[in-house]
């Protein structure tokens, strides 16, 4: 008898602590009227358990949170808002607020953001993190101010990897084949160096393109690999780490400089929170991913050897030298150092 009525008084608890927490927050709603309501969507092209879409998502339920409803980000995953090489065009016009694109992606306006895109740039997460919370990145997202675009993070993905329906053990295995590409001249010098092929597909059109055969490989971080389901198409994976992906997070300025000053201050600081976040689960999937991968056993994985990383980086050099007056040897000097 006693222990009904403790289980009575605990659901009683649970009901009454629900009612009030619900109404509080319709309440909150309720409160912000339509005018006074800011509505940010955030438009990207992956899936939506990615380190970008899960960040995305994390940073959307925060600011409304934080914000009591006054702002309500809605996030747009896997390309459905706009895809690739229409998401640039979009934020400019205003008609999303928020998007994420890869580095790569805002190279065709601004060469400089090609640097990302050398081979063998960063030896790890650090080095990255460095040039882009530094100097570098500061340079980088003054230049996107002329056009109205504002950068308010940069978010990661991680090393990229080669894939392919070959083998590709050593600089030879590349001869011939063709690789889908991002649209950047550095990463199409890369392959070029390697006796490869390159053709720029928009991400949503990857997975369709290995499929038929369009193209023979690519290059991702494995949590994109992954969610797309690339293994599937791709036999053989080689962890080469020989490049890196990072995100610039980007806002139209001028709808920025519409938002009141103290939910400008929330969205900062918690865009500075998810950033953090957002990398440690970058990495934190990107190792995951390739366990998994392993464990499926579909793919066959291969661990690039030192020996044939040195060649690959003395192979890749002349990248450098290609892109040096484009970038600015100034920025390469910064992240050298
Ligand atoms: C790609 O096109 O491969 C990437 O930019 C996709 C992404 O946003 O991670």
């Amino acid at each position: 008898m006693r222990s009904i009525k403790v289980t009575l008084i605990i659901i009683l608890l649970i009901l009454v602590t629900t009612v009030t927490g619900c109404s509080k927050r319709a309440r909150d709603m309720e409160q912000v009227s339509e005018n006074e309501r800011i509505i940010i969507r955030f438009s990207h092209v992956v899936a939506e358990n990615t380190p970008k879409g899960i960040a995305a998502k994390r940073f959307a339920r925060l600011v409304q949170e934080r914000t009591n409803g006054r702002v309500e980000v809605q996030v747009y995953p896997n390309s459905t808002l706009y895809k690739d090489g229409e998401e640039f065009k979009a934020l400019l016009e205003n008609n999303v607020q928020m998007i994420a694109p890869a580095t790569a992606k805002l190279t065709n306006m601004f060469p400089q953001w090609q640097v990302f895109d050398l081979p063998f740039l960063f030896n790890d997460y650090q080095d990255a993190h460095n040039a882009m919370d530094g100097v570098v990145g500061q340079e980088l997202f003054k230049m996107l101010e002329e056009r109205n675009i504002l950068g308010l993070a940069m978010w990661d993905n991680g090393f990229k990897q080669v894939s392919a329906t070959h083998p590709l053990e050593k600089v030879e295995d590349f001869r011939g084949l063709t690789f889908r590409i991002m649209p950047s001249e550095v990463l199409e010098s890369q392959f070029s160096q390697m006796g490869a092929y390159t053709k720029v597909l928009p991400f949503n059109e990857v997975y369709r393109a290995l499929q038929i055969g369009e193209v023979d490989g690519a290059e991702n971080p494995l949590s994109n690999f992954f969610t797309k389901k690339f293994h599937q198409v791709q036999p053989y994976l080689t962890i080469s780490n020989h490049g890196y992906l990072g995100y610039a997070v980007l806002t139209n300025k001028v709808f920025w400089d519409g938002v009141p000053e103290d939910i400008k201050t929330i969205i900062e600081n918690t865009m500075k929170e998810v950033t953090e976040w957002e990398r440690a689960e970058a990495e934190r999937q990107n190792v995951m991913v390739l366990s998994d991968l392993q464990k499926m056993n579909i793919t066959k994985i291969y661990y690039l050897k030192p020996q044939e990383k040195r060649r690959w980086r003395e192979i890749l050099k002349p990248v450098y030298a290609e892109f040096t007056d484009e970038i600015g040897q100034d920025i390469l000097n910064k992240i050298e150092n």
